[in-house]
Formats: C-alpha cells, structure tokens, sequence
C-alpha cells in the first residue's frame, strides 16, 4: 500500500512578494531560504522551510500561466498543500479505484528529479492537493 509520509509544502499564491514576506519572514519571523525564479512556471518562488515542511510564496511572472490565471480569478491564497507519498504511481492507481480525478494523468518530473501529480479539487473538497515522491 502506497503511504503519505508527511506534509511537504504549503504554497501560497501571491501578488507582491515583498508584502507577502514583510509577514511571513518579517512579522512572523520564518527564515527566508531562498527566493528564485523559476522560468519553467512562470514565477518566481519565495522558499521558506519551517520543521522539515515549507511555506512556498508563489508570484506569477507572466500573464499566461496557470497560476497567473488563478490569481487573476481568485486573487492571492492558498494556492495547494503538498503530501509527500512514499509512491507516486501507487497512490494515483489507489486514487483512480477511488475514483478521485487526477488533473495529471502521470506523474511530472521536476527539474531536480521529484516526481508530482496534483489532485482535482473537485475530488478533495475544494483544496488543490499536490504529491511528491522525492527518492524513487
Ligand atoms: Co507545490
């Protein structure tokens, strides 16, 4: 049986990255790990680890993403927390018996080798749900 084995990141969709960390690093104090772009999404990513989890702020760099979109819809949140799963394929066949909807039908491969899959929110009451498998 595939496992959950811990929470491994929260992301927060963002608008303006230097008023969202004036809270997160500045107000409540988490330290800043990194702030990077990422081409490959369109955004650039605030990291910001916090007891073997991660808050990850997420400001789109484009109008044309994803998540551009999203934030044009709904304005800055919650964007997705992410489960890290000790395997990918075997949960998402789990799902699919379940017949909870996927968004993607195989797992995606990070530029760093992590294995995703993000989980309808129409399956999950309301919440976008992201799987890592980060060793294989
Ligand atoms: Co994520």
């Amino acid at each position: 049986m595939p496992a959950i084995k811990s929470i491994n990141h929260v992301a927060v969709v963002v608008d303006d990255m230097e008023k969202s960390l004036a809270f997160w690093r500045d107000a409540l104090g988490i330290e800043l790990h990194e702030l990077r772009n990422v081409p490959a999404e369109k955004s650039q990513v605030a990291f910001l680890p916090l007891a073997g989890a991660e808050v990850e702020l997420v400001m789109p760099t484009t109008d044309d993403s994803g998540i551009a979109k999203y934030l044009a819809k709904r304005g800055p949140g919650m964007h997705h927390i992410c489960l890290e799963v000790d395997d990918i394929e075997g949960m998402m066949s789990q799902l699919r018996e379940k017949s909870i909807r996927l968004i993607n039908e195989e797992p995606r491969i990070s530029d760093d080798g992590k294995k995703y899959a993000f989980i309808h929110p129409e399956s999950t009451g309301g919440v976008l749900v992201e799987l890592y498998q980060i060793s294989a």
